[in-house]
């Protein structure tokens, strides 16, 4: 029920969500929009740092131009909101370090000296790659990717408990949609999310691996018992 007033409880869309492939052509209403969009932009990044871009396709002659850069997804066109998260590795360098620590001045309880700390922090950090002027830091395209994922799955969530339909995509060529979309070529292009009013029934749950195989106690390979455990 989109645009309803309502919305369904983060427990229950994780119960009930799934990859939706097909889509009505009815619009993702505005606030819902909006609400969606401003949920992503709130979610947590590394040093506040808010390495992500997000490029909304909403008109159908670029939603046709995007489902051949994403390897002919249908859904890509029939969803009536695709999400293009992306990620700029340099822009910590290119002015989003000031603008945080700026607005960090203003919010925070912390003065200028903690600031120019944090500032070299950031820039020893990130400023070196593993192996590469001797940095401490990560990989700068698994760094974005971190923290666009975090944005991207919170706004997939909202989505979700607005009564929305999603499916999430890393089927599509990078230099493609980069192409359509006019994306500069030292951006990243991290994942789609199609949003709408689902057209099926969804497909069947797919399981998921149970505990005992993917979450360890304390160290790697030790199963771990918690309460409520299916024996
Ligand atoms: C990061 C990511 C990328 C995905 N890429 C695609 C994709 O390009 N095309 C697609 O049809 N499904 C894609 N999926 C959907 C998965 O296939 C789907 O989530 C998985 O099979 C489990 O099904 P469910 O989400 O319906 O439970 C992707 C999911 C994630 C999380």
């Amino acid at each position: 029920m989109a645009g309803a007033v309502t919305e369904t409880l983060l427990s229950r869309a994780i119960a009930e969500r799934r990859a939706t492939r097909h889509y009505e052509p009815t619009p993702v209403d505005e606030n819902d929009l909006r609400k969606i969009l401003e949920a992503g932009l709130a979610a947590p990044s590394g040093y506040n740092l808010q390495p992500w871009r997000f490029v909304v396709v909403r008109d159908l002659e670029q939603r046709r131009r995007l489902r051949e850069a994403a390897m002919g997804q249908s859904k890509v066109e029939e969803a009536p909101v695709v999400i293009v998260a992306c990620g700029d590795p340099q822009g910590w360098r290119n002015g989003d370090l000031d603008e945080v620590l700026r607005m960090a001045a203003q919010h925070g309880p912390d003065g200028p000296a903690k600031h120019e700390s944090v500032r070299r922090n950031v820039i020893r950090f990130l400023g070196g790659v593993p192996g590469n002027q001797g940095g401490i830091g990560p990989d700068l395209a698994v760094w974005v990717n971190r923290q666009v994922m975090v944005a991207f799955t919170t706004m997939m969530w909202m989505a979700e408990v607005l009564g929305y339909e999603t499916a999430p995509m890393e089927g599509f060529w990078e230099d493609k949609v980069k192409a359509v979309l006019k994306i500069p070529d030292s951006v990243r292009v991290v994942a789609l999310l199609a949003i709408g009013h689902g057209k099926q029934t969804d497909k069947p749950f797919a399981e998921r691996f149970p505990m005992s195989r993917v979450v360890f106690a304390e160290e790697w390979g030790k199963s771990i018992r918690v309460a409520g455990d299916r024996q």
